[in-house]
């Protein structure tokens, strides 16, 4: 089934407020990367956050085409000079758009596309990710088939209303397709806002 069009707000209050805890947790992550690639950049408040905090790497923010006006505004009057101009990545889309990279950060991606996507995002993932790259989801997620929250819960019957291919991911399910792409979990943690931020490392080749 093809994803619901995902209408991006300008401005995101929840970016404002999980950026700094997100950062926290990518700073150690990408301690080794130089190259990040992130997918589905939304508004832009994150790529220009950790961008300017994290000096050391370049990321490359990507959006669907659609939404790549807006974030090229941001990206354009904010960001600072290691933060390059977006490109339209639709995780459907192969070969990838993106130039290899040794890091990847994607938030709130996974409960927005259909499943087949998801799919999709990871095969990306296994197109250019470096051996020894690093990956880093923050979203929420269900585990052993049940909602971490109350509020998850009637946070996925309200992404199902909008529609019906959307929904809170099984943490065990996401974790498969990262392992068939050679990633193999190095953490879990536990987020403000009942969210996860999981971070895989690719071992192999
Ligand atoms: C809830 S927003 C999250 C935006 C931002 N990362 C944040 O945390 O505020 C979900 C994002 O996923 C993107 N998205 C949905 N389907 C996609 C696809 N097939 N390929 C790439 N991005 C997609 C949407 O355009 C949207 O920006």
């Amino acid at each position: 089934m093809a994803n619901k069009a995902y209408p991006v707000p300008v401005f995101s209050a929840a970016s404002e407020r999980n950026k700094d805890p997100i950062l926290k947790v990518l700073v150690d992550a990408f301690r080794d990367c130089r190259e990040v690639l992130e997918i589905g950049s939304g508004t832009g408040q994150h790529a220009v956050h950790f961008a300017r905090n994290m000096p050391y790497l370049n990321w490359q923010p990507t959006e669907l085409a659609e939404n790549i006006p807006d974030l090229m505004e941001r990206i354009a009057r904010e960001g600072p000079s290691n933060l390059r101009p977006p490109i339209a990545l639709d995780v459907r889309q192969h070969p990838s758009p993106a130039e290899r990279v040794d890091g990847v950060f994607s938030a709130n991606t996974l409960h927005i596309m259909d499943w087949e996507s998801v799919d999709h995002f990871f095969q990306g993932i296994g197109q250019v990710l470096n051996a020894g790259g690093v990956l880093c989801v923050y979203g929420p997620f269900r585990y052993a088939g049940r909602f971490t929250t109350e509020s998850n819960a009637a946070f996925d019957l309200d992404l199902k209303a909008r529609d019906p291919a959307s929904g809170i991911r099984d943490f065990e399910a996401v974790n498969e397709l990262a392992e068939k792409q050679g990633l193999t979990l190095l953490a879990d943690h536990a987020m403000p806002a009942n969210n996860q931020a999981l971070v895989w490392k690719r071992i192999g080749a």
